[in-house]
């Protein structure tokens, strides 16, 4: 039999309430696959989750129910297997764009010799466009330098997945633009298998094979799947171009602004077992 790469199944995660005897359900029957290689995105309104299901999925938080496997085997704690990049790019202070990264492939590959580490690292810099700053510190560097150098190792240490928390959250349109490209060239290197959270439609849509909507919290789940069938490579000046671009677009849209409230809380259908619907536009 062979299983799938990720399995998501009948995830829930609830606080305690203020009142101690009852529980506060942030969302329940989450159901989802991935398959190797797959790049999907999350989008859903402000707190209903999504943070949460991420962090399950890296083994840095607990759900309150169901599991998740990968490989067929369940995931508890954290693993170098499992790559995350957050918002605030997370490096090391004291060392510099090259060295965070040879610090986490010398980690990753404790047996490779200090020239393969440096040219492994050094690729995956280039392939992100930091050549020449290199050799700087993270105060020496701007915010979207940052967050290259965080994407460049994580994508270096090669995880079986990795997992992105609103990565380009804090950059400016613009240098969100080019490094949303860049993130396509250094994912269409070895084709990661990708689990990203973004509140940006259009950034949705230019990287993913398939969308997961998630209605609002409490009580959220993951209502729809959408499979984005634009052919690859995408650029975000073609992609607008193509004939399936607004019908996606606008559907997502319609999504977030009327359906993710109506689907929501105490409206939904709570089936065990249940697998978001599947939609996909055709040209
Ligand atoms: N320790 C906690 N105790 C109680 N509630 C919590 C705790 N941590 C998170 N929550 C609640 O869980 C919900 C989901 O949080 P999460 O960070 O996963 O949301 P999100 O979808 O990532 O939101 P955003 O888009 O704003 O990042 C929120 O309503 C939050 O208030
Ligand atoms: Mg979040």
């Amino acid at each position: 039999m062979t299983s799938k790469f990720l399995e998501v199944q009948g995830l829930k995660k609830s606080y305690p309430g203020q009142n101690k005897s009852e529980s506060v359900t942030i969302f329940e029957n989450a159901n989802f696959n991935i398959e190797k290689g797959e790049f999907v995105c999350v989008i859903g309104h402000s707190g209903c989750g999504k943070s949460t299901i991420l962090n399950i999925l890296a083994g840095l938080d607990d759900a309150s129910d169901g599991i998740v496997l990968m490989n067929g085997r369940e995931v508890s704690g954290p693993s170098l297997d499992r790559g995350v990049i957050f918002q605030n790019y997370s490096l090391l202070p004291w060392r510099t764009a090259l060295q965070n990264i040879t610090f986490a492939v010398q980690a990753r590959w404790p047996n490779w010799s200090k020239e393969d580490v440096l040219a492994h690292s050094q690729k995956y810099l280039d392939l992100v466009g930091l050549k020449d700053a290199i050799h700087r510190k993270p105060s020496q560097l701007s915010g979207g330098m940052r967050q290259r150098v965080s994407i460049a190792r994580a994508f270096a240490t090669q995880p079986q997945l990795l997992l992105m928390d609103e990565p380009f959250g804090a950059l400016d349109a613009l240098t969100r633009g080019v490094i949303q490209e860049e993130l396509i060239k250094i994912w269409s290197e070895d084709k990661q298998t990708v689990f990203m959270i973004t509140h940006d439609v259009d950034e949705a849509i230019l990287l993913s094979d398939r969308i997961l909507l998630m209605t609002n919290g409490p009580k959220a789940r993951i209502a729809e799947s959408v499979k984005i069938s634009i052919p690859r490579p995408r650029t975000r000046t073609d992609i607008i171009h193509h004939p399936n671009y607004y019908k996606t677009r606008n559907h997502l849209v319609d999504f977030l602004v009327n359906r993710s409230k109506t689907l929501s809380g105490e409206n939904q259908e709570t089936v065990i077992g249940n697998y978001p619907k599947e939609v996909i536009f055709h040209d």
